[in-house]
């Protein structure tokens, strides 16, 4: 299987499957001289393991990551950062149900259809088993933009699961760690929770949608055409497991807008341009303005259910399938931490183009 590698300056290539012995990633284009260490990447894939609340998925993954190689005295040496962690939890006996049937809603069928073979313990490749080592090399992408964009913070939480939505009016970003949700609103917590209760309980799932708010992103990352910047956090976003539509700014709500009230309008501020609002999401010709860039994502619910579903195996056979094993019931909450390793590495592979292409020249204003 080709396309393993994400971005084209800050580069990383994932590998491994959800029941191999381990799974990883190589981070390549890291600059040299960035503080780097195991702990400091450990933090982020702590926010995206699995089996730390009830509303998520029961394997028990520590997740320990080891840098094997790229970095000596603490600091990056610009060569491959080669990024390794341990399967430990597998249950591959709950999945010997489908090593001849297909999964409704899973890649079972594409995979076996495309490549004639399939890894189906666990889900093989489209696991998201995978996605720790992109929040690994995420981690990384932030070691660097804390050198190179101090100012920078990349914030992800839910803000829809189900019919419930997230009431803006009570936003508290302090909150978004202080529940199993990534909700930056404490009073709505117990709701979710006896909704997503609920949801467990009639053996379903749930989908959701997700926020990730990029502050202080300098003005004049991103290209006009090929590499917008607005396509390459929808490519991001669009390239986990289980998402189905990405917006930014106003996205499909736009349509619904007049010009009048779409045009984010411009007056001079003490240090450079001033937009009265932000219905662009901080991005106008594929290039960031410096405003807050918003892009929101839906996660799809969680395919595997106890509930019977409608199927064929290989032989061709209509059946019913329920499909066992420890599942996320609703896998857009543990998707908040992977978006935001995704923004991390786009916002980082593009400084380091703009950086390559304009050395960091801008136009003038005033
Ligand atoms: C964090 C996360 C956890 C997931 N956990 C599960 C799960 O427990 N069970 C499941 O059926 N799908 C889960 N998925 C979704 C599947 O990986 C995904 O739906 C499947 O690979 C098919 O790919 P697609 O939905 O992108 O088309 C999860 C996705 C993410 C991002």
């Amino acid at each position: 299987m080709s396309f393993n590698t994400f971005g084209r300056v800050f580069t990383f290539t994932t590998w491994g499957e959800s029941h191999g012995p381990a799974l990883g990633a190589t981070v390549d284009g890291c600059p040299p001289g960035v503080a780097l260490d195991e702990a400091f990447i450990q933090q982020f894939l702590d926010r995206r393991r699995p089996g730390t609340s009830k509303f998520t998925t029961q394997r028990q993954e520590p997740d320990q990551v080891r840098i094997l190689s790229g970095v000596f005295e603490g600091k990056t040496t610009g060569t491959p950062i080669q990024l390794m962690i341990e399967n430990t939890d597998q249950r591959s006996k709950d999945y010997g149900d489908i090593a001849q049937a297909f999964r409704p809603g899973h890649a079972d069928i594409t995979y076996h259809m495309k490549y004639g073979l399939r890894d189906y313990r666990g889900g093989g490749r489209s696991s998201a088993r995978e996605t720790a080592a992109r929040v690994a090399a995420g981690g990384i992408a932030h070691a660097v933009l804390r050198d190179l964009a101090p100012q920078l913070t990349i914030t992800g939480y839910m803000v829809q699961m189900g019919t419930l939505h997230l009431d803006r009016a009570n936003f508290d970003a302090e909150e978004i760690g202080n529940n199993p949700f990534f909700l930056p609103d404490a009073s709505a917590v117990p709701a979710w929770e006896d909704y997503l209760n609920g949801i467990r309980k009639d053996q379903n799932s749930v989908g959701a949608a997700l926020e990730v708010l990029i502050r202080g992103c300098p003005a004049g990352l991103g290209a006009p055409i090929y590499a917008k910047l607005d396509t390459d956090l929808a490519a991001a976003m669009m390239s986990i497991n289980a998402v189905k539509g990405v917006e930014i700014g106003e996205g499909m709500a736009s349509a619904a807008l007049t010009g009048t009230d779409n045009a984010d309008e411009i007056r001079m501020g003490n240090d450079g341009p001033r937009y009265l609002s932000n219905h662009a999401g901080g991005i106008l010709g594929g290039i960031s303005t410096g405003q807050d860039i918003v892009v929101r994502f839906a996660v799809k619910p969680t395919s595997s259910i106890l509930t019977p579903r409608r199927t064929i195996n290989q032989r061709g056979e209509e059946i019913e399938l329920i499909t066992k094993g420890r599942h996320d019931p609703c896998v857009g909450i543990r998707a908040v931490p992977i978006a935001e390793a995704m923004a991390a590495c786009v916002i980082l592979d593009h400084l380091l183009l703009d950086r390559a292409q304009t050395g960091g020249t801008r136009g003038r204003i005033g």
